[in-house]
């Protein structure tokens, strides 16, 4: 069995479905409400795990009675946390969330009062047994420390760039896959996909790196090769919270395996990856999500080579 490790948070996601997005100092009804574990690393581990991966979690854990629900939930889901360190005397980090039911946007309002998770936390660890670690970047002084820890296990290592952060160019170098946000590549000036990881490649040529955007699809560059893939037509959107965290676990399943050197396997990991986000996009939440099959259907020929 594969065993990755996925190191960032898990939260409390409180989510208000409602027909419209509210105005301000308006009062809305929601149409339903959900209470779900949250936090990118903790949604990647809940697809992986339903792919057949056997995914560990690493996160501060809160020593608050959500912090047992939020756990609890996990461990339903056969997420192993028992590495997760506790802080006494501490809230976990919780999500309000509004989900639009027109369109599925998700806005988010987090509220965080837990320290960020050390790299004495992680550099105790054996990291031998596992096939791929995956990071979130977060605390990049603390993370440039798991890193140096990390390389010397020669595992691969993926970095999700979701914010820009304090430090986090420091950390780029160790990644041998690096997913990048729209959010991040905006922060960084670009105003599409391909100029982005035309920019990153310039420094990391030897990488494997994402950039998702929205509706547009999602590019990837390897072997001095960009490529795109477009948006999967979406029938109905419900959900799109956590979209995100589906693609890069989609993108590492297909990965993970196989040789990374190889176009095609790029092509089909992307290929894969968007159309898993799609199918969580039409669903409440990860739980049961519909898995495409591996290879790329026989219309998606629109890859350049
Ligand atoms: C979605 C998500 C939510 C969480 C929030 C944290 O990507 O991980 O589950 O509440 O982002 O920023």
């Amino acid at each position: 069995m594969t065993h990755i490790l996925l190191t960032g948070i898990a939260t409390l996601d409180i989510i208000n479905q409602l027909d419209h997005y509210p105005a301000e100092n308006s009062e809305t009804r929601a149409l339903k409400q959900f209470i779900r574990n949250g936090g990118n690393a903790a949604n990647s581990a809940t697809v992986l795990q339903q792919l057949g991966i056997n995914a560990h979690l690493l996160a501060k854990r809160a020593d608050d009675s959500n912090a047992r629900l939020v756990y609890s939930l996990l461990e339903e889901r056969q997420i192993d946390t028992t590495l997760c360190p506790v802080q006494k005397q501490s809230k976990t980090p919780t999500s309000y969330i509004t989900l639009n039911e027109q369109n599925g946007s998700r806005s988010i309002v987090h509220y965080r009062d837990l320290d960020e998770l050390q790299a004495s936390d992680f550099t105790k660890l054996d990291l031998f047994p596992y096939d791929w670690l995956h990071f979130e970047a977060r605390d990049c002084t603390q993370l440039h420390q798991m890193l140096k820890y990390t390389k010397t296990f020669n595992k691969p290592i993926s970095i999700e760039l979701e914010k820009n952060r304090a430090y986090i160019d420091n950390i780029m170098p160790y990644a041998d896959v690096l997913f990048i946000s729209k959010p991040f590549a905006k922060s960084r000036g670009f105003t599409n996909a391909s100029d982005c990881l035309q920019h990153f490649a310039k420094s990391y040529n030897n990488k494997i790196i994402t950039c998702t955007w929205g509706e547009q699809g999602a590019w990837a560059y390897a072997n001095a090769t960009i490529i795109h893939q477009n948006a999967f037509t979406l029938q109905n959107p419900v959900d799109t919270l956590g979209a995100g965290d589906t693609f890069n676990a989609g993108f590492i399943f297909s990965l993970v395996k196989k040789n990374m050197a190889r176009q095609n396997n790029i092509k089909q990991a992307l290929n894969f990856a968007c159309r898993l986000a799609a199918n969580k996009c039409q669903q409440n939440g990860f739980d049961q999500l519909i898995i495409p099959s591996s290879s790329i259907p026989e219309n998606q020929t629109n890859f350049p080579d």
